[in-house]
């Protein structure tokens, strides 16, 4: 049964106290996000590149958005040594794109697939939004690097976009209820 079927049809079951690593993931895999690839340069000019899920916008103005990456990462070190890095928002035909940048090793770079972004940091073309950003801060929480950029140059465009849930790839189908108004 897949976890959005499971979801409909089984009730709660106990509080578990002290949730292992294991009890954290499924909880949080109920919590459907979107997919993207954060991109940056190491100093030696080599591309890296991480699929990731933990993508948020963090402030408007000024712009800020928020990712987070496992300890140790190349990602994470490229994107610290060059203080710059790029995210790209997939849709829902480019899973094939989000599986290779979460297998460790291997090229993931190919050719016709990339693109710049105004200051040449790689970004996944076609993908629904793209930003670049300078690395504005960096806290380590737990087990994880956190990373806040603020956004230097940004796009999007029109198109269904590609999630993820419970370990599962998915799309997105919307109610078609009137659109929220835009506050802040
Ligand atoms: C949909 C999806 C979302 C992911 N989100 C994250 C994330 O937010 N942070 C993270 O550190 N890893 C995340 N991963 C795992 C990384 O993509 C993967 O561990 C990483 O790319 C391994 O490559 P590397 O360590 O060789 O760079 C995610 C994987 C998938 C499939």
């Amino acid at each position: 049964m897949s976890p959005s079927e499971a979801s409909t049809t089984s009730r709660l079951g106990p509080w578990t106290s002290e949730p292992t690593g294991l009890d954290m993931r499924n909880t949080m895999g109920r919590y459907l996000t979107g997919v993207a690839v954060v991109t940056a340069v190491d100093a030696a000019g080599a591309h890296h590149g991480s699929t990731i899920s933990s993508l948020q916008s963090i402030s408007l103005e000024p712009p800020i958005l928020m990712l987070a990456l496992n300890f140790g990462t190349r990602t994470g070190a490229a994107l610290q040594e060059g203080g710059r890095f790029a995210i790209s928002i997939l849709g829902a035909k480019q899973e094939a794109i989000a599986r290779r940048f979460a297998v460790r090793g291997g090229e993931r770079f190919a050719d016709g697939e990339f693109e710049g972004t105004p200051g040449g940091i790689p970004v996944v073309e076609g993908a629904l939004a793209q930003a670049e950003c300078v690395l504005h801060e960096h806290h380590v929480i737990g087990d994880h690097d956190v990373f806040f950029g603020r956004v230097t140059a940004s796009r999007d465009r029109l198109g269904g976009p590609l999630a993820f849930l419970g370990g599962r790839f998915g799309d997105f189908r919307d109610f078609g209820h009137e659109e929220l108004p835009w506050w802040f």
